[in-house]
């Protein structure tokens, strides 16, 4: 087994280090604060090819592994979570849907923009609309209705919780299409945001990742032509559950970049910050939580890279994906919280990111399957074998 990231793989690396310092840092504590959208930075992320990393070149995308993908995924995180949950669902859910399950005529239209992030030199992404007030968690419960009338479709409803939700162009929409059929009644459209009858409402004012652009999204009689369904009527439960399985390598990545952000930010301050006559790193009460903070980060990245390599390979990644995400976001949780305590009152101020970290490592346990949803696809598997 080779630990060591290739040549390629480290060039990857370093861009998105490098985006992430020149680019994202800077007013990363004003947009957070004013909830703005980092337009202009994903912009620039699609110069990079980073918003259709995985997608093959014929279709505009960069054509890299899972592997590059999540390396680029920790480092922004590191510095801006709000630009790397845009780039995680467009890649993820809304850009693999397509390449995986939408037809020829489906990719050209849509996956070909969405992975170069931009048409006609304007920003154009995707978001993914699965949840719903009464369906979280519970992904089956789906009240939005596509009901058949010919050549085309009628959909009705509420989606809750959309990131990207007022700049996509393009939806990913999961719907009832026959209610006696449970999940197999489940269908998966393709919805562009300018449609007649699809409203968008005020964006959320969230705890944190406060400059993603998060919406709840009404459909009122919208007109879905029937080149729109994805797959066949009743494959959008799987389609839902298959794509959720890779948006979870990219979330758990994120959660990686959350901690590792932290960690980074404490070492360099407590080898600065003095008390009691001495750097602090020379209490061996912050430098073992610096020891348990790295190991915990260590262990997330592997579990990351795992996941990544079993996708990359055609091996199933349902648990391996599953497991990445439980472990990171709980890392990223622990590590930023003690991230804010080695920096004492410092840490509770703006300037210092660690606040921010903490605040936005908390959705890595909610968003994309919480982290009690992954601990029933784990144990799920663990029982059936
Ligand atoms: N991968 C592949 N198939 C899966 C699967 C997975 N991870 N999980 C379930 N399935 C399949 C099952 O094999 C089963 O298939 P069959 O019909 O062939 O038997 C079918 O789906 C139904 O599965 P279950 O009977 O296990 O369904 P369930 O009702 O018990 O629910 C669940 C299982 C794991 C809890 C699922 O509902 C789930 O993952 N819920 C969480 C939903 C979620 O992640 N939401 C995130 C919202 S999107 C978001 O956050 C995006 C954003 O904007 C950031």
């Amino acid at each position: 087994m080779n630990f060591q990231l290739s040549e390629e793989h480290l060039m990857i690396q370093q861009a998105a280090r490098d985006f992430a310092q020149n680019e994202c840092l800077p007013g990363v504590i004003e947009r957070d604060e004013k909830m703005q959208f980092p337009r202009e930075q994903i912009m620039k992320l699609a110069d990079l090819g980073f918003m259709g990393m995985m997608v093959p070149t014929e279709f505009g995308g960069a054509g890299l592994d899972t592997v590059s993908y999540i390396l680029a995924m920790e480092e922004i995180s590191k510095i801006d979570a709000s630009v790397s949950v845009c780039m995680s669902v467009n890649n993820s859910l809304v850009c693999y849907g397509f390449e995986a399950f939408g037809t020829q005529e489906q990719k050209e239209k849509y996956l070909t923009p969405l992975a170069q992030g931009k048409k006609d030199g304007e920003l154009y992404t995707g978001a993914f609309l699965l949840s719903e007030p009464e369906a979280g968690s519970d992904a089956t419960s789906q009240r939005t209705t596509a009901e058949e009338k010919g050549d085309h479709y009628i959909l009705n409803g509420t989606k809750n919780w959309i990131t990207n939700g007022g700049t996509a162009s393009v939806y990913i929409v999961i719907a009832l299409t026959d209610p006696s059929k449970g999940h197999r009644g489940i269908s998966v459209f393709v919805v562009e945001k300018n449609w007649p009858g699809v409203v968008v409402t005020a964006k959320e004012n969230k705890l944190g990742i406060r400059a993603s652009d998060t919406h709840s999204i009404l459909f009122n009689d919208v007109k879905v032509p029937k080149e729109n369904r994805i797959g066949e009527e009743g494959f959008g439960f799987k389609f839902a559950m298959k794509t959720l399985n890779g948006g979870r390598i990219g979330i758990a990545a994120q959660a990686l970049g959350i901690a590792s952000g932290s960690y980074e930010l404490s070492l360099k301050y407590s080898k600065e910050r003095k008390a009691f006559g001495t750097e602090i790193a020379n209490h061996q009460i912050i430098a073992f939580k610096l020891a348990d903070m790295a190991t915990r980060i260590e262990a997330s990245r592997l579990l990351c890279l795992r996941a990544a390599i079993d996708k990359d390979e055609s091996r199933d990644y349902t648990v391996s994906a599953a497991m990445a995400k439980v472990f990171s976001s709980e890392t990223a949780m622990w590590t930023s919280v003690e991230g804010v305590q080695i920096h004492g009152g410092y840490g509770y101020v703006k300037e210092y990111h660690v606040e921010r970290l903490m605040r936005d490592a908390k959705i890595t346990q909610i968003y994309e399957g919480t982290s009690e949803v992954q601990r029933i696809v784990i144990s799920r598997s663990l029982l059936n074998q």
